[in-house]
């Protein structure tokens, strides 16, 4: 019997692939990665294995990858301040590639000849997955069934996981489609299609609307070390801990949202809906330290470099030559990226209002406009002249 190995999510597509692929003659193996989506009030993962047996699978694979996620995914993104078109923290789009080789490792384990995604025709994740299993195994078979069943809609696969008691919820109304993970929520579809309407407050799940954010501001202190937080308020935390914490105390004071009418890499501009309240403080603060400790042409050019490391996230290009060359630069400046920086919470919005770092480069005896300057001021007529030469008629 052939072999499969299916990315799982326990949703009504992948439930139904795993029986469409049993119907035609495979071995169903799920793999359920755990990112996180199960935090807080998130998926359960146990009624999701559960859901993939009944459906059909052979067996069931759920691996928690949230530490190698964060460690090798997220964190260098946040050193690279990648955010895609200036909206987008990529919590998707970082996850697809772990999944991917998690997805390959699996199907190696068990010999199994194909993989499979539940990804539609349309969006991006379909290339993430196939891009990343590509470049892992070549000779791997990818399938994807979304992309050329015979289901038009919703309702049809319904009906199909109906008729051969495929365990799905189909009383709860489903409004949006969701992907979830620690380091952020998307969320698309349903009434968000219409671009003439404000988002309505039940498409977001981690973030309290206006009316429900404390009516005081919050401070909290995040330090870093090379780029990477490690406590909060003097208090260190495990990485896990700490996105966790951030997104707790972020959501309730409605950080992190973003609607973004983006540009798929397929050539579709579609609407989605963020939420990623750890993201958007720790990326704000981690900026806020660069400023502090690069230099100027270092900052200037780390900017561009921050564009081009999104849209290879974005494109599904992290196992690539130059994603890898581009953590090379973002590493060493890095190195001086140690510091504390305090972020004031507020009514959704977080700002930084205070910095320290014994790598500070700034000097308050040259930009200070008191009597303890110490800034040459003569010396800038000469600076002038020649910087301005080539310029003079
Ligand atoms: N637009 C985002 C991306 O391409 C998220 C895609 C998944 N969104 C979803 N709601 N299922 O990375």
């Amino acid at each position: 019997m052939k072999k499969v190995v299916l990315a799982y999510s326990g949703g009504l597509d992948t439930s139904c692939i795993v029986r469409w692929l049993a119907e035609r003659g495979y071995e169903v193996i799920c793999f359920v990665a755990d990112l996180g989506q199960g935090l807080g009030k998130g998926e359960d993962l146990e009624a999701i294995k559960e859901r993939a047996i009944a459906a059909g699978a052979t067996k069931v694979y759920i691996k928690d990858l949230q530490d190698e996620f964060i460690e090798d995914f997220i964190i260098p993104s946040l050193k690279a301040n990648a955010i895609y078109e200036g909206k987008y923290l990529l919590a998707t789009a970082l996850g697809r590639p772990l999944i991917a080789k998690h997805l390959v490792e699996i199907a190696h384990k068990e010999k199994a000849e194909a993989v499979a995604h539940g990804c539609t025709g349309k969006g991006n994740d379909q290339v993430r997955f196939e891009v990343t299993v590509g470049i892992l195994d070549a000779k791997l078979q990818i399938l994807a069934p979304v992309r050329e069943w015979e289901f038009k809609s919703r309702e049809e696969e319904i009906e199909y996981a109906q008729m051969y008691n495929i365990p799905i919820d189909v009383t709860k109304k489903k409004p949006y489609s969701i992907d979830r993970n620690i380091w952020g929520i998307s969320i698309e579809a349903g009434v968000l299609e219409n671009l003439e309407q404000e988002p309505p407050e039940d498409c977001y799940l981690i973030t309290k609307s206006p009316t429900h954010q404390p009516t005081y501001p919050k401070y909290i202190e995040i330090y870093f070390e090379k780029g990477v937080p490690k406590k909060i308020d003097g208090k260190a935390y495990k990485l896990k801990a700490l996105i966790s914490h951030l997104n707790e105390i972020g959501g309730q004071f409605g950080v992190g949202r973003s609607d973004l009418v983006e540009n798929r890499l397929v050539g579709i501009k579609s609407r989605e809906i963020y939420e990623a309240p750890a993201g958007t403080i720790l990326h704000l603060a981690h900026k806020e330290l660069e400023s502090l400790v690069l230099d100027r042409e270092s900052a200037h050019f780390k900017e561009l470099i921050a564009l081009k490391y999104s849209e290879l996230v974005y494109y599904g290009l992290w196992y690539s030559p130059l994603k890898d060359a581009l953590d090379a630069f973002v590493n060493s400046t890095q190195k001086y990226v140690s510091g504390s920086i305090k972020m004031r919470l507020s009514k959704g919005s977080c700002v930084a209002v205070a910095r320290k770092s014994s790598h500070s480069l700034y000097k308050k005896e040259l930009s200070t406009y008191g009597k303890e300057d110490k800034f040459d001021q003569k010396l800038a007529e000469g600076f002038i002249r020649i910087w301005g030469m080539p310029y003079k008629k």
